[in-house]
C-alpha cells in the first residue's frame, strides 16, 4: 500500500506528474526536445518570477547549490552565509572547500541571524563577492524572512545575492526578480511535487558574465556550457534525465494553473492547521515564531515520544512517512514536509495518525486538536 510522504522532500507527486514520465524516449538533440526544453525554461520563469537565464541540471538540489558556488567563488572570495543550520553550515563549508572564504554569521537552530549581523559582517570585512542565503532551513524548519531586505543589502553594497530555495520555491514567496536575486537555486522534489532529479536555476545576467569569463575547471557543473547549449540550439550539453524533464513539465503546469497566490495560500493554511493542531496535542514548535516555516513543520518531542518508535509507529501502522532530526537534533525533533500537493486530507490524516500513535504510546491528547486545525483549514482552503 502506497504512503503518505509527509517528508520534507521527496514528497507526494500527483498521478499526472508520475504518468508524464510514461512516454516514448526522444532524441535530446532534436526538435521535439528543443520544444519541450524551451516550453520548460518559460515555465520555470514564470514559477521563478523571472526574466533570468535558467538552467536545468539533471542531479538532486545539492548539485544545484554546488554549481551556484563553484562558478561564482574562486580562490580567497568572501561570502557571508547565515548560518543556523545543517544546510547554512554545508553551504559555508563548501565555499570553504572551494577555496573562498565564508564568513558565517550564525545564530541558534530555530533563530535566523539578526538582520544587522549581516550589515555588521558587511561593516567588518572588505570585498564581500557574495551573500549566500538558505531561504528554507529544512533542517530546523526556520524561514529567513528578510530576504527583501537581504536583497537590498546586497545592491547597496555591490554583492551577488545567491539563494538556496530547495525547499521552500513553489510553498511560500519568493519573486526573484522584485527580490533581485542572482542565483536562486531549487530541486524538482518537494514544494514543487515533482520527482527527484530535476534541479532548476535561475541566473542574472550580471552573474551570467562572471561565470563566462570564469568558468570552473570542471565539465558537469560549468555552467558555461548550458548558456551556449541553449543560446545556439535550446538543448543542454549532457544527457537530460528525460522522463523527469517531462515529469517536471507536467508539475510546472499544475502549479501555473493553481497559480502561485493560492498556492502559498495553501501552504500557509495548511501550515498554520498543522501547528494549530500539534499545539493542541502539546507539542511545540522548534523554530522561534518569527521563523517558523510554512513548508516544513519542525516539533519538539516530549517526554515519552521515542523518535524510533514514534515514526515507525506512524510508518507502519498508517503508512504516514515524516522525518526525524539532523545531527544534534536527532532524536529531539520529528519533521513534517507541508510541501507541493499538500493539502486538507494531508493535513488531517497526518494529524489524527500522530495523536493516534501518541495514544499508542500512552500519552493523552486532546480531542480538540481536529477540530481547532479543521477550523484553520476551512476558513483558508
Ligand atoms: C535547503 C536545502 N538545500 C539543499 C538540499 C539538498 O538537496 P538534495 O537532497 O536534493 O541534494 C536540501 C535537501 O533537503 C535542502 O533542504
Amino acid at each position: 500500500m502506497e504512503y503518505l510522504v509527509m517528508l520534507p522532500g521527496p514528497t507526494n507527486v500527483p498521478d499526472r506528474v508520475m504518468n508524464a514520465m510514461l512516454t516514448h524516449i526522444i532524441n535530446h538533440r532534436s526538435d521535439d526536445f528543443r520544444r519541450l526544453y524551451k516550453t520548460i525554461v518559460e515555465k520555470t520563469q514564470r514559477v521563478f518570477q523571472t526574466q533570468n537565464d535558467i538552467v536545468l541540471l539533471t542531479t538532486s538540489g545539492t548539485g544545484a547549490v554546488e554549481a551556484s558556488v563553484i562558478n561564482m567563488i574562486r580562490k580567497n572570495d568572501k561570502a557571508i552565509i547565515p548560518v543556523n543550520g545543517e544546510f547554512g553550515t554545508r553551504l559555508a563549508d563548501l565555499i570553504d572547500s572551494w577555496g573562498g572564504h565564508a564568513i558565517r554569521v550564525t545564530a541558534p537552530f530555530g533563530q535566523n541571524p539578526q538582520y544587522s549581523e549581516i550589515e555588521d559582517a558587511f561593516d567588518r570585512n572588505k570585498d564581500i563577492k557574495a551573500v549566500y542565503a538558505v531561504y528554507n532551513e529544512t533542517s530546523t524548519g526556520t524561514t529567513l524572512r528578510y530576504m527583501d531586505k537581504l536583497s537590498q543589502l546586497c545592491s547597496d553594497r555591490g554583492a551577488f545575492f545567491i539563494a538556496d530555495a530547495v525547499s521552500i520555491l513553489g510553498g511560500d514567496e519568493l519573486p526573484v526578480d522584485k527580490w533581485n536575486i542572482d542565483i536562486c537555486v531549487t530541486a524538482s522534489q518537494k514544494a514543487l511535487a515533482a520527482p527527484p532529479g530535476v534541479s532548476p536555476m535561475s541566473i542574472s545576467s550580471r552573474a551570467k558574465k562572471h561565470m563566462q569569463a570564469n568558468p570552473p575547471p570542471t565539465q558537469y557543473l560549468n555552467l558555461k556550457r548550458y548558456f551556449k547549449y541553449y543560446e545556439e540550439n535550446f538543448e543542454t550539453p549532457f544527457t537530460p534525465a528525460l522522463p523527469l524533464f517531462n515529469a517536471f513539465s507536467e508539475a510546472l503546469d499544475m502549479v501555473l494553473e493553481e497559480g502561485l497566490d493560492k498556492r502559498i495560500a495553501r501552504h500557509k493554511a495548511c501550515a498554520d492547521a498543522f501547528y494549530a493542531g500539534l499545539d493542541a496535542m502539546g507539542l511545540s514548535p522548534f523554530a522561534r515564531q518569527d521563523a517558523r516555516s510554512n513548508v516544513v513543520i519542525a516539533i519538539n518531542y516530549i517526554p515519552g515520544m521515542d523518535d524510533k518508535k514514534f515514526r515507525g509507529l506512524l510508518s507502519q501502522q498508517f503508512r504516514i512517512l515524516i522525518a526525524g532530526g539532523f545531527g544534534d537534533l536527532k532524536g529531539k525533533v520529528f519533521r513534517i514536509g507541508s510541501m507541493g500537493e499538500v493539502s486538507k486530507y494531508h493535513v488531517m490524516r497526518t494529524l489524527s495518525s500522530i495523536a493516534s500513535v501518541m495514544n499508542v504510546l500512552g500519552l493523552k491528547v486532546s480531542p480538540d486538536a481536529g477540530s481547532i486545525a479543521l477550523k484553520r483549514l476551512e476558513s483558508a482552503i
